[in-house]
């Protein structure tokens, strides 16, 4: 009891604060998402995302340069192609955008670790993430269409695959794929709960991979639900994923929470699109410190649960610490 105990003594010196400090964020917490857009000279910056932008090939490798520079050691490729079609056959082509972007990425021997997001939305003409017959989505048919988009992503240089597309079966369909053609040790970092979320909406506009009919809702997951994340991640854990992901991350922090306690697997958290914009905009309006909240909010995601944290502020949360630790 007061005055025995005193909490703000550990507080009092700034060096017992650094020892009592129960999280901290490292340059090995984050996986940066780059957008890739075919037939591209240069970037184009996105208006919903300020300072992120839509990258042609060439931009891609300078792009790639300034991310080992800043401290950033992981990249998640997105791509937009030319064509979209209702099958989205430019998500498992061979000379597909990401296909493409990787193979370059991997030709040029960045110390990056490359992943591939596999799903169809960005790749189909309605925007779903699978096929689709009148307005519904098919789930079993799918299937191959994601294993092919994994294989050939992995056979063009990715390391990690990381399915977003929420159809029932796809981390097992992926896993029997890669291991048929000999890529058995190429993990697979599961969206495994993924909302059906409005946080989506800057990505949409960047990837133009907005539904042209209808919503996500049939296949991503109801926001208030939290007991059906679980029972995603344990059926994902059967299927073999090898990761777990949480997505998103601000407003699901008790879901990261719930997952990290349920489950020995690593936990990925998808700081997405619309909580960077939230930030990037109230700083641009002087209503917030940029760099402190951009800490605080990827700390929380930490102190959640989380292994990993795709984020948007990747480089410059690793700039800082970079200098901050002088590494
Ligand atoms: C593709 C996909 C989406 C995001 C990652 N992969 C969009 C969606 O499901 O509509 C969102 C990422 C973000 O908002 O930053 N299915």
């Amino acid at each position: 009891m007061f005055p025995t105990q005193r909490v703000r003594r550990l507080r009092e010196h700034g060096i017992v604060r650094d020892m009592v400090c129960e999280t901290s964020l490292s340059t090995n917490d984050f996986v940066y998402p780059v957008f890739v857009e075919e037939g591209l000279n240069g970037k184009t910056e996105i208006s919903s995302m300020p300072g992120q932008y839509r990258h042609g090939l060439e931009s891609l490798l300078t792009l790639a340069e300034d991310c080992v520079n800043a401290g950033v050691r992981s990249l998640i490729l997105f791509g937009i192609p030319k064509e979209k079609d209702a099958v989205g056959s430019q998500a498992y082509a061979e000379e597909g955008i990401v296909q493409q972007a990787l193979r370059a990425l991997k030709n040029r021997g960045f110390p990056l670790l490359l992943m591939g997001d596999v799903c169809l939305c960005e790749y189909t003409s309605h925007g779903h993430c699978g096929l689709i017959q009148g307005h519904a989505v098919r789930n079993d048919p799918t299937l191959p269409l994601l294993a092919r988009t994994a294989l050939t992503q992995v056979q063009a240089g990715a390391d990690v695959v990381a399915p977003s597309d929420m159809m029932d079966g796809r981390v097992a369909a992926i896993r029997q794929e890669l291991d048929t053609h000999g890529f058995e040790t190429t993990p697979i970092i599961s969206y495994a709960v993924k909302y059906a979320s409005s946080f989506y909406g800057p990505f949409r506009q960047a990837a133009d991979s907005a539904p042209q009919f209808g919503d996500r809702r049939s296949y991503q997951m109801n926001p208030a639900n939290v007991r059906e994340g679980l029972r995603e991640a344990s059926l994902d854990v059967d299927e073999g994923a090898d990761v777990l992901m949480v997505k998103p991350a601000l407003a699901f922090l008790d879901v990261i929470h719930r997952v990290r306690e349920a489950n020995d697997l690593p936990i990925a958290a998808y700081n997405v699109s619309g909580e960077y914009a939230m930030v990037e905009f109230a700083a641009q309006a002087g209503a917030l410190d940029h760099d402190r909240v951009m800490e605080e909010t990827l700390l929380s995601i930490k102190r959640a649960g989380a292994d990993m944290i795709f984020t948007y502020h990747a480089p410059a949360m690793a700039r800082i610490l970079r200098e901050r630790h002088g590494a």
